[in-house]
């Protein structure tokens, strides 16, 4: 029997109690089966989750490269392998074939090799939505090269922060790029970020907006004529099964991002495993996934999962409001898009405007519909199954992590019934357990509590680039013998889970995930302020808005409030990124503190949240007044 494509829900239960009780012998079948290996493994799996160390197919021996692209050569060489729609509708769409993909790939990869790349360098990659992006991505791994790409609308200082962390010896970027009718300056961003970068030797400038832009004298180059000059041949790295395959940062509850490190095999087998079942793909299908490819999303559902299935994926560079609020159903109408992949946050900025969009295109193509991202409301899930599913194309609510690699908890399209806001049941290999707050597991139905994973799967982070001590402490040390996810969970009567949002100071703002501690940091830079705490509140569009109770110095407090807030706006803008601006900026005499001096954000968050009449006992705090003057000057 092949475990690999689940059809109804009996076979769901079956598969997924193989995958517990003999999972080794579970996630052999599925390598063994459906991918190309070099050398095959010596042990199936290994861990230790107090050390932590988490092996995989060890000692096997692959390239990825030659799963995503390679092996599909002779049956599928003239299949469209990544179909690109540029932000401008009047831009032609380009069809990506197989056997071009492993062309500009091979080519790619030789113009890294003689920028004096090798195997296990780390290569950053800040790009927009355009196929070098994506070539860049598998030359990489065409070569052994650890890719670290970075969200190409992070600012500069934290592009340098990423560089930094990971000595990126390469920067690949572009002149700039499109987003709507605006352009953004790229390249000016990088110039900016390697001020203090000294690991970078060279960069790699593609043209895109044909901007006029400064290049270095013996670092820039462009890329595109390199490209087009390289061998169409590259011979892939053979990889250890462990060897790392990239790093990709994500926000953490302290100021410096995490670098997750994702080695090769496990992430292969996963993300490929879970793309077939979660979009139920098929030959033909057009599958298409909204997110940028800066995030895990698009690493693993644009890139690595469909690729790997010989999947057609749409790769779109524009945003969802250019020309118009129909940009996603015009596309989808265009390609015949079969699976839809995007976050709540798109689905509830789309779902404020004119129905008229929505119904001006023919969506019948559609067959599955995915949210990933954050909880999905009520109200956005039903508008999204109503209006672009019909009601015909279930709705696949995703849950998972940049950490974990691949999707976790989700139903399975025609297989598994779904309920609006759950995210249901675990995929096979998957072991949720939910734990108390003195760190026992709840048995039983009808409880909520923190999520933790009981047993490794095959895409798990392996650890955080340069600090492993870290990676112990953030996923390993609250719940002994268990990874913790940081999300807190509830389990219905029959077993399916809705996810009820981050536990610890990580908020998501539109899908990104920002740490409070990056944000307090550039606001603490500002020279009038004395001391900062950020927390979420709920936001129509953006799930959770960021509200900033701010106290001055006695040197700020006679400053403009409205001018401060401009230029505290700006400072986050700068150190982070637009997408952590404060919403709202309340400036107060001072702020909720336990008597060891910890700042009390639970009541803060109550005030935001207008929950002041659930603010709990607050006599024990340090400085009890300072409530009712904060709930008196609260932004509305
Ligand atoms: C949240 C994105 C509810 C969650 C793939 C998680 C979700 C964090 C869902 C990871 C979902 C993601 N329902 N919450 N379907 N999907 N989350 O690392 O809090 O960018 O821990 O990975 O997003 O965000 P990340």
């Amino acid at each position: 029997m092949s475990n690999y494509h689940i059809k109804n829900l009996e076979e769901y239960f079956k598969v997924y109690r193989k995958s517990v009780h003999k999972p080794e012998e579970f996630w052999e079948e599925i390598a063994e089966e459906h991918f190309v290996w070099r050398q095959r493994w010596d042990n199936v799996m290994s861990f230790d989750f107090e050390k932590p160390e988490i092996k995989w197919f060890e000692n096997a021996k692959l390239n990825i490269t030659e799963n995503c692209i390679d092996r599909h050569l002779r049956t599928r060489g003239d299949k469209t392998a990544i179909l690109f729609e540029p932000n401008d509708p009047n831009e032609e769409a380009q069809h990506i074939t197989y056997k071009r993909l492993a062309e500009r790939v091979n080519q790619m990869a030789n113009v890294l090799k003689d920028n004096g790349v090798q195997k296990g360098d780390r290569v950053c990659i800040y790009l927009p939505m355009i196929p070098e992006l994506a070539f860049a991505v598998l030359a990489c791994a065409r070569i052994g090269a650890i890719h670290s790409v970075v969200f190409a609308g992070f600012s500069s200082s934290a592009l340098a922060t990423r560089i930094n962390d990971s000595d990126c010896k390469i920067v690949l970027t572009s002149d700039g790029s499109y987003r709507g009718s605006k352009s953004i300056d790229l390249k000016g961003i990088v110039d900016e970020a390697l001020k203090t970068c000294p690991s970078v030797k060279s960069v790699l400038v593609a043209k895109r907006i044909n901007s006029d832009i400064h290049m270095e004298e013996g670092r820039d180059k462009w890329l595109q004529p390199l490209l087009d000059a390289a061998s169409k041949d590259c011979e892939p790295e053979i990889m250890d099964a462990e060897d790392p395959l990239f790093i990709l940062y994500t926000s953490g509850s302290t100021g410096k991002p995490k670098g997750m490190v994702h080695t090769t095999a496990g992430y292969m087998v996963y993300t490929a495993y879970t793309f077939k079942n979660v979009f139920q793909y098929r030959e033909s299908d057009i599958y298409w996934c909204t997110a940028d490819i800066g995030w895990i999303t698009g690493h693993s559902y644009i890139i690595y999962g469909p690729l790997a299935n010989g999947a057609t994926t749409v790769m779109f560079e524009g945003v969802p409001s250019y020309p118009d609020f129909g940009r996603f159903w015009e596309i989808v109408e265009k390609h015949k898009v079969t699976q839809f992949y995007t976050a709540p946050t798109a689905i509830r900025a789309l779902a404020k405007e004119d129905l008229a969009y929505v119904e001006k295109y023919d969506l019948s193509s559609l067959k599955v519909l995915g949210s990933v991202g954050e909880p999905i409301n009520e109200e956005a899930w039903h508008w999204y199954d109503d209006n672009v599913g019909k009601k015909k194309s279930p709705i696949v609510d995703t849950w998972w992590q940049t950490e974990t690699g691949g999707i976790l908890i989700s139903p399975i399209p025609y297989v598994t019934p779904t309920i609006p806001t759950f995210a249901t049941l675990p995929l096979p290999g998957i072991q949720p357990a939910l734990m108390d707050e003195n760190g026992e597991e709840i048995k039983g139905n009808l409880v909520e509590g923190r999520l933790c994973i009981k047993f490794p799967w095959p895409s798990i982070a392996r650890t955080i680039w340069g600090n492993h001590e870290r990676y112990r402490d953030t996923y390993f040390s609250a719940y002994k013998g268990k990874y913790f996810t940081g999300d807190g969970a509830r389990r219905d009567a029959v077993g399916y889970y809705r996810i009820t949002g981050r536990v610890d100071d990580v908020i998501i703002v539109s899908g990104h995930n920002l740490g409070t501690a990056p944000i307090e940091d550039a606001i603490n830079e500002h020279n009038a302020v004395a001391e900062s705490a950020i927390v979420g509140f709920p936001h129509d569009i953006k799930g959770n808005a960021l509200y900033g109770f701010i106290t001055l110095k006695e040197t700020g407090e006679s400053r403009n409030h409205d001018n401060l807030r401009k230029e505290i706006n700006q400072l986050i803008t700068e150190q982070i990124g637009p997408i952590a601006k404060l919403d709202k900026i309340q400036f107060t005499v001072g702020l909720p503190k336990t008597r060891s001096g910890k700042i009390m954000r639970r009541i803060l968050r109550k005030i935001a949240c207008n929950e002041a009449e659930s603010l709990g006992d607050i006599s024990t705090l340090l400085n009890p007044e300072v409530v009712q003057q904060i709930l008196e000057e609260r932004i509305a």
